[in-house]
């Protein structure tokens, strides 16, 4: 056990009070898979008092091996293989499992486009199972025949079109590597992960629409590809790159290096066998925002990845064979690798996927979705439905959500008021809530109602899924009496667990592994209510949640002092209505630079180029010093109470120049 940086607070409070309790109806419970809050109890008191058996039963049930697995799991903390000696494939569990059933024939991917322009309608487009399956086959021989081979990088920076999900499973399919970068990341960001784990090839388009503008996704590619530290390009690894035709955006095609995706298809078979692949072979690496200045390469596995997004798929979201299940996130995060491509495709599901932003051209966009193609599931994130809520309710009200069984939440904690809004708005009382914890790390979801069975709370995420045995500890480890707050953590491994960060095996053993000795730190300050529910409480270390998307102020800070007039920058939250929290940025320029509103907007405009606009500060204040230690470790916790409009509150004797504060509260954006 040891106590490091960075030191979350004393004591994790948790304020909130919410009595209101919402038992799943008897008609939803009567079809669910999960019938009953004593069925679910006994099937998870039977999962974590033998795990291995539990999961070696699952595995046997939901997944084809080619090769049976000899071991369940083989774990030495923090290291974990499952399934050891077993050989599958992901692609062909997501399509080839299904050619020979009733589902073949059955839509496995809905896109709806971004309308061209308002008043037109999107484009759509379905792939059934077969058609899916041939367009994963012949690409996955278009990855064969420009190089790539099992266990090389990809990277893939698309936008929501069914050809990010057809060259992530072409990946699968030939045991490369995928990387997908956010369609919202920057030239330098797509560089940074080049480089990070020597992608052999990038996979993008001519540009992708979004709220009625291009973003121009190749463009940014070739500007990755020129960026050099000193004389050497730092992405010298990238062979090939391939660009989908989407925008008929003009785009600059290198002889020798850029092929088009249309024409790399016109030249290959449409046959490709699944390659047999380790139970524990790479599948993918995500990279998410941590502490530090740089991001982390999650990395996953082949069969472990695959059963955890297959069972809590089918169990969470309840999935049936005539289920149109829409998950709205991006493809570019995790909640868009579990469930949007991987989980709902292994069940055989429709999975529906949309390009464009949740309030263009109107803010009755997603509604339209819902209506057109009679959506049973939606699961998206609270910053969205705060966002619905501001917008009003005559948006939803213009349209019949009446095929809507089952609501879903994701991302962040949803506030009470969120959750009562999305229950009645749009679940128009009926429906049920999941309000699912997971991170990237964790490959899939871990605390979750069950829909049929959990009674919810606005605000809780209730309950451990199956196999999983989340915990709230002290400083110490020890757990701590319900209602106390804590950190929570993660006594025994579960097979969609992370296997490490791609290149830094420290880091992963210091970020994760290193506050309880031999469990997992989820790095979420949390409570347990008297009912044994979860509450997550937030993050404890120096990552933000703004508008759902992780992102580590370090990150942010270093992008800014990259910038010629800055001296220091200290990034820090503060409380943001529709975005949970907004990035706060208090600056020292360098003596010859002038604070000014130029400069705030040249600096925001540079986090953008330098991470991505997701990342733009939204409010920088210009200061002339930054309240530090006397060891000069700057002092957030300051920086939050005055950002957030507060007074100052608690010790301050350990500053170094007391005047800091009161010139602090006087900067002004
Ligand atoms: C937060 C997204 C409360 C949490 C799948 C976690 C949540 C981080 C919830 C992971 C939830 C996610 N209630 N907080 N239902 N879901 N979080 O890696 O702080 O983008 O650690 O994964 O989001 O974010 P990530």
């Amino acid at each position: 056990m040891s106590t490091k940086k960075p030191a979350p607070p004393k004591t994790i409070e948790s304020v909130l009070k919410e009595d209101r309790t919402f038992a799943p109806s008897a008609e939803f419970s009567k079809d669910a898979h999960i019938k009953s809050l004593s069925q679910y109890r006994r099937l998870y008191r039977e999962s974590i008092k033998d795990p291995q058996r539990f999961w070696a039963r699952q595995a046997e049930k939901e997944i084809v091996f080619y090769k049976p697995w000899k071991k369940v799991l083989q774990w030495k903390a923090p290291n974990a293989k499952w399934f050891v000696g077993g050989q599958t494939n992901v692609s062909a569990n997501c399509l080839d499992c299904h050619l020979e059933t009733d589902r073949a024939n059955k839509a496995a991917i809905i896109w709806e486009g971004e309308p061209a322009a308002p008043g037109k309608p999107g484009e759509e487009r379905t792939l059934t199972y077969r058609q899916l399956h041939r367009e994963v086959c012949l690409f996955a021989n278009v990855l064969k025949k420009n190089g790539i081979k099992k266990g090389d990088r990809v990277l893939i920076y698309l936008p929501m079109v069914p050809e990010a999900a057809i060259a992530m499973l072409a990946c699968t399919r030939i045991g490369a590597v995928h990387s997908v970068v956010f369609g919202g990341f920057s030239a330098q960001s797509v560089a940074d992960r080049i480089q990070d784990c020597a992608a052999k090839m990038v996979i993008t388009s001519d540009g992708g629409f979004r709220r009625g503008g291009v973003v121009p996704l190749k463009e940014n590619v070739d500007n990755a590809l020129k960026i050099k530290v000193g004389r050497k390009s730092i992405t010298q690894s990238i062979q090939r790159v391939i660009v989908l035709r989407r925008s008929e955006n003009k785009v600059k095609m290198k002889r020798g290096r850029d092929v088009w995706w249309h024409d790399e298809i016109s030249q290959v078979s449409d046959q490709c066998p699944p390659a047999k692949l380790d139970s524990e072979h790479p599948l993918f690496i995500l990279y998410t925002s941590g502490s530090t200045g740089k991001p982390k390469g999650i990395l996953h596995t082949t069969a472990g990845y695959l059963l955890g997004t297959k069972l809590s798929s089918k169990y969470v979201f309840d999935l049936k064979d005539d289920d149109v299940y829409w998950c709205t996130a991006d493809v570019g995060w995790i909640t868009g690798h579990s469930y949007v491509v991987y989980g709902p495709l292994a069940n055989g599901a429709t999975t529906l996927m949309y390009e464009g932003a949740p309030n263009w051209p109107g803010p009755d966009r997603f509604w339209q979705i819902v209506d057109k193609y009679q959506v049973t599931i939606m699961y998206t994130a609270p910053t969205a439905i705060r966002a619905f809520m501001k917008w009003g309710e005559s948006w939803p009200k213009q349209y019949r959500l009446d095929s809507l069984r089952l609501l879903g939440t994701v991302g962040e904690p949803i506030n009470p008021e969120a959750w009562m809004w999305y229950h009645r708005v749009i679940g128009k009382g009926r429906c049920p809530i999941v309000d699912t914890w997971w991170q990237t790390e964790t490959g899939g979801i871990m605390i979750t109602p069950l829909p049929g069975a959990t009674p919810t709370k606005p605000g809780t995420a209730t309950l451990p899924f199956f196999g999983i045995t989340p915990e709230v500890v002290d400083d110490q480890g020890r757990a701590v009496p319900k209602n106390t707050g804590g950190k929570l953590i993660v006594r025994q491994p579960w097979p969609s667990m992370l296997r490490g960060i791609w290149g830094d095996p420290k880091r992963f053993v210091e970020t994760y592994w290193s506050e309880v000795k031999g469990c997992y730190f989820t790095g979420d300050g949390c409570r347990q209510d008297s009912d044994g529910y979860f509450w997550i409480v937030g993050r404890i270390d120096d990552v933000l949640n703004v508008s759902g998307h992780r992102i580590g102020t370090a990150e942010v800070e270093s992008a800014l002092v990259s910038h010629k007039a800055v001296a220091e920058a200290a990034v820090v939250g503060r409380p943001d209505e529709i975005k949970g929290q907004a990035l706060v940025a208090f600056v020292t320029v360098k003596g010859s630079a002038k604070a000014s509103g130029d400069l705030q907007q040249i600096l925001r405009n540079h986090v953008g180029k330098e991470i991505g606009p997701v990342a733009k500060p939204d409010q920088i204040r210009f200061t002339d010093a930054l309240p530090k230690t006397r060891s000069g470790k700057i002092m957030r916790r300051l920086l939050k109470q005055i950002a957030a409009g507060k007074a100052i509150q608690g010790d301050t004797t350990t500053l170094e120049d007391i005047s800091v504060l009161a010139k602090l509260s006087r900067s002004e954006e």
